[in-house]
């Protein structure tokens, strides 16, 4: 058991931490089996049928995790316990109290799920998650992750690129901004009726350039498994360089603007958060200095990095004035 106590009013975490390295064991078979049927598939000149096959396993009815990891992207720490990333949740809908929301999930229904996906685009679609999963090639990605409250975590997510998607929809030309939206359900998520001030169901948005960025990930899975409720299942957003608040949850619906959608945090607070929510250490709110973080689980203290470390992908994006 881990106490652990955290600076913006004291919160005792209390849960089971498993071995300091629970990285799940890459299951080399599946991933042999993985490559050895892509390789088949490509290296036979049959692309087509590759990608018909989405990531290869549809076939056979294999799961798709664990998903081969991208080794392009490296941590400069060590990874965060699942336990501890998947016991200490923010998800508004169910609770405030981060260490419940794994205990109030049980009744929030992800299977079916449709993604709509409309707007300004050439190809709108309503992916069926069971389509959609088969339909993009997902892979393991370790990505440093930063919440506004100045703690932080190491999570191997498991997902895809937007770009894949946003490819397929096929934007139209004055489309310039993706606007996400979570499910809204009060009957199967007590927190929209406890927490009615709040404005739901959750939104938040992109620009299209940084929805393209390399590092922007639509997440399925965590931990080499699917993704748990309390993270976001079936499907949310990952933008490393943000703060976690940007990483909506349980998206049901993305829609391509040319005006800028607002956004939730931004709505309630716009002093306190950006629109952009960038990962900025000089830029200080107003009850976390973010000059510094406290690392999950055992707290110890960080340095915040620009963009959470990710200024080499991202800093072309922006003037640094951004907020
Ligand atoms: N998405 C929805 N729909 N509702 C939320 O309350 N909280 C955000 C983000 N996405 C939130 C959400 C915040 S503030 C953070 S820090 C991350 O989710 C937390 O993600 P995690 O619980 O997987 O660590």
């Amino acid at each position: 058991m881990l106490a652990v106590r955290i600076g913006h009013g004291t919160i005792i975490m209390l849960i089971r931490v498993p071995r300091a390295w629970e990285i799940p064991e890459r299951e080399t078979t599946a991933e042999s089996v993985y490559r050895s049927r892509r390789e088949l598939l490509t290296g036979a000149g049959f692309a087509g049928l590759s990608a018909l096959l989405g990531n290869g396993l549809q076939a056979a009815g294999e799961s798709p995790y664990p998903a081969k990891r991208n080794t392009k992207y490296i941590l400069d720490r060590e990874l965060t316990p699942e336990a501890v990333a998947t016991g200490f949740n923010n998800f508004y809908e169910f609770t405030l109290d981060k260490q419940r929301v794994k205990d109030m999930v049980d009744g929030f229904k992800i299977d079916p799920w449709t993604v709509e996906v409309k707007g300004l685009v050439n190809n709108p679609k309503k992916y069926d998650f069971d389509d959609l999963i088969k339909r993009f090639p997902i892979e393991e990605r370790l990505y440093r992750f930063r919440c506004v409250e100045a703690w932080s975590m190491a999570v191997p997510w498991t997902g895809f690129p937007i770009s894949a998607l946003i490819k397929e929809v096929d934007p139209k030309p004055n489309a310039k901004f993706m606007r996400l939206v979570t499910v809204n359900r009060p009957e199967q998520m007590p927190g929209i009726r406890s927490q009615s001030h709040y404005p739901w169901p959750y939104f938040e948005a992109l620009r299209l350039d940084e929805a393209m960025n390399e590092l922007a990930l639509f997440v399925t899975g965590i931990y080499g498994k699917p993704l748990p409720k309390q993270n976001g299942a079936p499907i949310r957003l990952i933008t490393p360089w943000k703060y976690g608040l940007k990483s909506i949850k349980s998206i049901v619906k993305i829609e391509f603007t040319a005006k800028r959608p607002p956004t939730l945090w931004n709505e309630v607070g716009a002093s306190e958060y950006g629109w952009y929510s960038n990962v900025n250490p000089n830029r200080p709110h107003p009850r976390w200095s973010q000059a510094q973080e406290k690392v999950l689980p055992d707290m110890k203290i960080r340095p915040t990095l620009l963009y959470n470390g990710y200024e080499e992908y991202v800093a072309s994006l922006y003037t640094g004035k951004e907020f």
